[in-house]
């Protein structure tokens, strides 16, 4: 697919010719990561964060919010409770926790990776090269981080890193991948400031960066940042022109376009998109890209603390609850809960090729 195919699908308003966009994704999806679902257990371990990004509720300058960090053992309980549910991975995700102890970190994924068969993949933001190769050496199999989106001029305005010469996240990607780990990135649908053609540019560069995983959810205003204000304040004009909306049906086309563009990766359904549609989202986005679903397995009291942005999905909902709720997804979707970790086949091939060079 080439630049103008990518926007007039982006551009498509007709509801017979979309019908096609999602029979064309789900087909994909079903001949090249099957009908499995796999279920990823998250646990938002921290909520410090020293970035100051213009859409995150966590940003540091939000002195409000008061900030948390789990204890290794609650950690281990949440990841048991993985274990006990059947999930074949843990999702340890943090804000950008400066207090974060490269070896404390490191002996949770251990000890993780030596009490149970979970797959653990990380998600803390931009961290040092020794601190990302230690976690790896650890046990860590898989790091995610968005690049949020690939215009530089945008990205160096919503998200201040206060380093010189801080290094875009498109440029950080492939050192994470070359440590070994399954890689994964994606982007912010509808973030005020992006363009028709920096989308189809987010898209393309999802192909050249070989990812694993790519996740997106539409940008959700939270009324206390920088870029919530702004898209909050009275009077403001809806999207129109250059700007890409923030909807759900603009999400469901990239991650249609995604499976199309990136098929052999894996694709979550986000929690962002369940927000914005709390009825449909999950189960539309299953059946128009996706072959991931996220189960939040943080301790109950964190999670209204882990404020990425407000009235996120699924806060308050007991554990049984979310066992129901999963179920009653699969069952209307027609397809089962994914078992074993669930890598990508886009990793699986990458890594035996690697294999099949050293023993060469
Ligand atoms: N709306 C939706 N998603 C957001 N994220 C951060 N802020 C928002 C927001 N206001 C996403 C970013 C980040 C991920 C953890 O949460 O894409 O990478």
């Amino acid at each position: 697919m080439n630049k103008s195919e990518i926007l007039a699908w982006l551009l498509e308003e007709d509801p017979g010719r979309l019908e096609r966009l999602w029979s064309l994704a789900d087909n994909t999806r079903r001949t090249h990561v099957g009908d499995a679902v796999h279920i990823r257990g998250l646990i938002e371990f921290s909520n410090h964060c020293r970035s100051r990004c213009h859409y995150c509720g966590m940003r540091s300058e939000r002195k409000a919010l008061s900030r948390y960090r789990m204890t290794r053992e609650e950690i281990l309980v949440s990841a048991r409770g993985a274990v006990a549910r059947g999930y074949g991975t843990v999702v340890m995700q943090s804000g950008e926790d400066p207090g974060l102890d490269v070896e404390w970190l490191a002996d949770v994924i251990e000890t993780i990776r030596r009490e149970t068969p979970l797959a653990v993949t990380l998600s803390c933001g931009e961290r040092s090269e020794y601190e990302l190769a230690r976690w790896h050496k650890a046990g860590a199999d898989r790091y995610y981080l968005r690049f949020e989106t690939s215009d530089r001029i945008l990205w160096k305005e919503i998200h201040p890193s206060g380093r010189k010469n801080a290094p875009h996240r498109l440029d950080i990607l492939p050192g994470i991948r070359d440590l070994g780990y399954e890689t994964g990135s994606g982007i912010l649908v509808g973030i005020p400031g992006q363009t028709w053609s920096s989308l189809v540019e987010d898209l393309q560069s999802f192909r050249r960066l070989d990812l694993d995983m790519i996740g997106c959810g539409p940008f959700v205003p939270h009324e206390d940042t920088p870029l919530g204000r702004k898209y909050l304040k009275p009077g403001r004009a809806g999207s129109k022109g250059e700007q890409t909306p923030n909807t759900d049906l603009m999400t469901y086309k990239v991650m249609a376009l995604t499976r199309l563009l990136c098929p052999d990766v894996n694709i979550p359904t986000t929690t962002a998109l369940a927000t914005i549609n709390r009825e449909t989202g999950h189960l539309l986005g299953l059946r128009r890209g996706a072959n991931v679903l996220m189960v939040n397995l943080t301790p109950i009291q964190y999670r209204s603390l882990y404020e990425i942005y407000p009235a996120k999905e699924g806060i308050r909902e007991s554990a049984e609850e979310q066992l129901d709720r999963v179920s009653v997804l699969l069952a209307e979707l027609g397809r089962t809960a994914g078992e074993g970790p669930g890598a990508s086949p886009n990793y699986e091939s990458r890594r035996r090729a690697m294999t099949s060079q050293i023993a060469r």
